[in-house]
């Protein structure tokens, strides 16, 4: 969260003070923006970054000086043409900062589709261990002497034991994110066969709303390791049975550990917004956020499975 508000700062240091963000973050981004930079003096304006010709309306109304997304939205994974969004960000004299937390540069990298600066929560897949938390900030030529000056002047830099924690785990990085993906692609296609499984957001999925947008942006095959689903006809109370009967799957606030880990966006990375703002995003009651690991993807299926045929009340 500090690599994404120093880029933030950064890139506002010599333009207007204004945020035009995609209406899908991360919530604690939300609050971010909200809670801290808007009570300081910034300007926040929210939009649909999918809509292209309706974000260049929003840009030209507010003439921002951020644009601010995330390559794939969390938790519904929706994927907004980047190279798009940034020649918007171009023409309004913005700087488009990308963060690529949930795709990583396994998947896509944005600084080559004309980002200026891209954050990654290096606790999540770079580190791969859950054992770290960090963040980075990736810029173009145009943005780097400013951050540095911006760092050794505020000191949001790492300690030596996170770096050395974040340098060991990267050495695997690339192939623990390959197994990743394809642990993801095959348990989305398991869940879509479910029957207690209402819906399955997926960004490999060929029917997923910015199909073309993914197979123009992001590495054929490696479309990311996180799978949503909705639990059909589930309220709270079943969602959190069906995520304690899980063996193996971790229930876990985070994403990218090199374990399966199984999170409830309504009472965890979302549980800060007030249930209108959460269903103005989509963000259901019965959805479930899974980011598979690199265990054999049979262990991965047979634990949602005993989790949600005992949800059904099918087993003794
Ligand atoms: C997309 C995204 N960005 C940023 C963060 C913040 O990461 P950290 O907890 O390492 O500050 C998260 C954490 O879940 C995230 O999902």
């Amino acid at each position: 969260m500090q690599a994404l508000n120093t880029a933030i700062l950064v890139a506002l240091m010599d333009r207007r003070r204004v945020v035009l963000a995609a209406n899908a973050l991360y919530g604690a981004t939300i609050n971010l923006l909200m809670k801290i930079l808007e009570p300081a003096g910034v300007e926040v304006h929210f939009a649909d970054f999918c809509d292209i010709e309706g974000l260049r309306r929003v840009a030209a109304e507010h003439r921002p000086g951020v644009l601010l997304m995330e390559t794939v939205s969390n938790p519904l994974l929706r994927v907004a043409p980047l190279d798009q969004v940034a020649a918007v960000a171009r023409d309004a004299g913005a700087a488009l900062i990308v963060d690529s937390t949930f795709s990583t540069p396994v998947v896509v990298r944005p600084l080559e589709w004309g980002a200026h600066m891209v954050v990654h929560s290096v606790t999540k897949y770079l580190s791969g261990h859950g054992d770290v938390l960090a963040g980075i900030v990736v810029s173009d030529e145009g943005h780097l002497e400013a951050l540095r000056a911006y760092s050794r002047t505020t000191g949001p830099v790492l300690g030596p034991q996170e770096s050395y924690l974040a340098m060991r785990g990267i050495k695997t990085f690339p192939l623990r994110m390959e197994r990743q993906c394809q642990n993801a692609c095959r348990v989305a296609s398991w869940l879509t066969q479910r029957p207690e499984v209402e819906r399955v957001y997926f960004t490999g999925d060929p029917a997923h709303p910015d199909a073309a947008t993914i197979a123009r942006l992001f590495t054929p095959g490696l479309t990311g390791a996180v799978v949503s689903f909705e639990l059909k006809g589930a309220g709270r109370e079943d969602v959190f049975d069906f995520m304690n009967r899980l063996k193996m799957i971790v229930p876990a606030t985070s994403v990218g550990d090199v374990h399966s880990m199984m999170l409830y966006p309504t009472m965890s990375s979302h549980r800060e917004l007030s249930p209108k703002h959460r269903e103005r995003m989509g963000i259901r009651e019965n959805l479930v956020r899974l980011s598979t690991g690199i265990e054999a993807v049979e262990d991965i299926t047979a634990d949602l499975e005993q989790a949600l045929i005992i949800k059904l009340g099918v087993n003794p």
